[in-house]
């Protein structure tokens, strides 16, 4: 039997995705499932081992030998090689390295059936690029969350000086442009509006407003 709901939320870097859906799952005592963490995980063991992201030679037991865990509660904590990379798969260059890997159809596929398995018994909320399109599409309620770019690289920038790191803003802004270009223009499942979802633009809106507005869509469901 279904624990509770699948909900998902979509949309481009920098739109609050995380931040909500973590409000969210905590509002409803849900799992909150980051599939980026899971992208980002295997971009770092990726980087460690020196692989190039064109590698297609033996790829699939690469990942399926691959010593990483990924833990689910009101944060995603990644493991790798017994090690807390939480915090390391956060930075821009892993950002970028995750976004060119999720072009590959081999680490798409290894992925996509982890997220399944996690959200399988519902009482979940899964955030990404494809949760509704692609993972879930027959989620129970699929949102996609957007907002103007300008607010968007503003917000990101903060989220990464509070983290301490050493940034430039427009080297921010292009990184960004680039990776929403990349993910939405990919070949295989594209960021896009999933079928049937509630389209939200959080420009100008606080954490608060947003997250009541989602809840307010979940309740009629609940
Ligand atoms: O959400 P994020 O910024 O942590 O995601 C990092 C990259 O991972 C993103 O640029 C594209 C990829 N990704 C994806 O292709 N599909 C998902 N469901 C989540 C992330």
């Amino acid at each position: 039997m279904k624990k509770g709901l699948i909900i998902t939320i979509d949309g481009p870097s920098g739109a609050g995705k995380s931040t909500i859906a973590k409000r969210i799952a905590e509002r409803l005592n849900y799992r909150y499932i980051d599939t980026g963490a899971m992208y980002r995980g295997v971009a770092y063991a990726f980087k460690h081992y020196g692989l190039s992201d064109k590698t297609e030679n033996g790829l699939e037991d690469f990942l399926k030998g691959l010593p990483i865990e990924f833990h689910f509660e009101n944060n995603a904590v990644v493991i790798f090689n017994g090690c807390d990379i939480t915090e390391d798969i956060r930075t821009p260059e892993i950002s970028m390295l995750a976004s060119k890997l999720s072009q590959n159809r081999t680490v798409r596929e290894f992925l996509t059936q982890k997220q399944r398995e996690e959200g399988a018994s519902g009482g979940v909320v899964l955030e990404g690029r494809d949760t509704g399109s692609v993972v879930f599409p027959n989620a129970d309620i699929k949102f996609f969350l957007d907002a103007h770019d300008e607010e968007r690289v503003k917000r990101r920038f903060l989220e990464l000086k509070t983290k301490g790191m050493d940034l430039n803003m427009e080297q921010l802004k292009a990184e960004m442009k680039k990776r929403d270009k990349d993910d939405s223009e990919r070949e295989i499942a594209p960021l896009k509006i999933p079928d049937g979802a509630i389209y939200i633009d959080t420009t100008g809106l606080d954490i608060d407003t947003v997250t009541e507005k989602l809840l307010s869509y979940i309740r009629e469901r609940l």
